[in-house]
């Protein structure tokens, strides 16, 4: 099938050379001229693990091309997949704007049947809009069909959760869409939820809320289980072993960051209010969120003697998580803002992001040179083995604060640093 994805970010890549992978010819369309050079010379303009290798091999093997005219991607294309952002409007609903407008140029140009996927994340009820702004702008009635389609990958593990959906939901209300998506997926075994665009539309926000519930509530359970001295890790083996519940999403840290789950959430809370039935529950996990970092820089700020004035504080990773570049919403940059505003000295090291500022360290051992605490951040392994026999020299007072329980405490107890984790006891 002749496959056109709009929108060459994170997820309209992955799909791309996805399906490449899997015997299909893709366009990949982007107006970012910048992004398309790149793409056309073989080369990802972020981070994602394997994700260069494949795409040098399908850009090679020319099974994945990229453009920035329009009229002729859509024209040339039977199946089109609308992958563009949709970041938060002022009010918290998601920004429908770049899918609108693809939906126009669809609309303006529709030579001959066509299936128009949205894999962006959609409030409940796009499709419909989709098909409007569609019709709107056809200059003949030319048939089409629209089509829910999440995507579920992760940042950092995108290639595998793409491989290996653990699900693939199709909502549409058409059999001949129905038909060409079932193909088009044929190889990839694993469940499928086929059903309505609305119900398609809400199942990926439903997603994406639960995840951000489980570690919530895990960061909230934690700062109960600190004051009673209890290990959180603990708690979340002890439940995540409970099939019902599962092992993921229950690690306690500094809370949830990333273009997605803060978006996400918000947006189902303001579909909810729209409807006249607010979500209390995820109105708690936004509140629980936006006070994790505070409530681990208390603990630093009581630790290191009420004040951060003139302490040289270390913070090891800026992405909001591993094995990614992706800074967006990162807790790191709530921790770095209230280090400031507390007058605290910052020097920041992360493996992947290059923030260009001045605090920025290129070693690990640069950043923790004259520190009165490290903080970790971010998951890197980089920051899990690190030697912490030549760390304990390099600084001014040895105190680890692990925002993300990772380190050996035992060891680095032994080593004499003073340790604290987000209810690591
Ligand atoms: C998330 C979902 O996991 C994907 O299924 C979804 O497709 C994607 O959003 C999306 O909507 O595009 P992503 O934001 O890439 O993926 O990253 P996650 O691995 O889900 O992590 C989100 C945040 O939660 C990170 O800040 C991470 O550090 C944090 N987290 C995750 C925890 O604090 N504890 C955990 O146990 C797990």
């Amino acid at each position: 099938m002749n496959i056109l994805i709009v929108g060459t970010g994170y997820v309209g890549t992955t799909t791309g050379l996805i399906f490449c992978e899997h015997g299909h010819k893709i366009t990949g369309l982007d107006l970012d001229e910048r992004k398309i050079q790149a793409l056309k010379g073989g080369s990802l303009h972020f981070y994602e693990p394997g994700l260069q290798d494949l795409l040098k091999k399908h850009t090679q093997a020319r099974n994945i091309v990229f453009t920035n005219n329009t009229e002729k991607a859509i024209k040339e294309n039977d199946v089109i997949f609308i992958c563009v952002g949709t970041p938060q409007g002022a009010d918290g609903s998601a920004d429908l704007t770049f899918v609108k407008n693809v939906a126009k140029s669809i609309g303006q140009h529709i030579n001959r049947y066509k299936v128009i996927v949205t894999k962006s994340t959609v409030p409940v009820g796009t499709a419909e809009i989709v098909t409007s702004v569609i019709k709107e702008n056809q200059k003949a009635p030319i048939p089409f069909d629209v089509v829910s389609n999440p995507e579920f990958l992760r940042e950092g593990s995108a290639l595998d959760d793409a491989l290996h959906p653990d699900r693939i939901v199709i909502g549409t209300t058409s059999e001949t869409a129905r038909t060409i998506m079932r193909e088009l997926y044929k190889d990839f075994h694993c469940p499928f939820v086929e059903t309505q665009p609305k119900a398609s539309e809400m199942i990926k926000y439903a997603a994406n809320s639960f995840l951000a519930l489980k570690i919530s509530y895990i960061n909230e359970l934690a700062r109960v289980c600190d004051k009673l001295s209890i290990n959180v890790n603990d708690i979340s083996k002890g439940i995540g072993l409970d099939q019902r519940i599962g092992p993921q999403f229950l690690k306690a840290g500094m809370g949830y960051g990333g273009s997605c789950f803060p978006k996400d959430v918000n947006a189902l809370i303001h579909t909810a209010k729209q409807q006249g039935t607010p979500l209390s529950i995820l109105e708690a996990v936004v509140k629980v969120n936006t006070e994790q970092p505070v409530y681990f820089i208390e603990k630093i700020k009581q630790a290191l003697g009420g004040s951060l004035q003139n302490k040289t504080i270390a913070v090891l990773g800026l992405s909001f998580k591993a094995n990614t570049d992706d800074t967006r919403e990162s807790p790191s940059f709530i921790l770095l803002d209230r280090l400031l505003e507390e007058q605290a000295i910052v020097k920041t090291h992360d493996p992947m992001v290059k923030s260009g500022a001045s605090h920025q360290c290129m070693t690990i051992e640069e950043t923790v040179t004259g520190a009165d605490a490290l903080v970790i951040s971010t998951d890197w392994d980089d920051y899990k083995h690190l030697n912490w026999g030549r760390i304990k020299p390099l600084m001014k007072q040895p105190n680890i604060f692990d925002g993300r329980n990772m380190v050996d405490k035992e060891r680095v107890k032994e080593l004499g640093f003073y340790y604290i984790g987000v209810s690591n006891h």
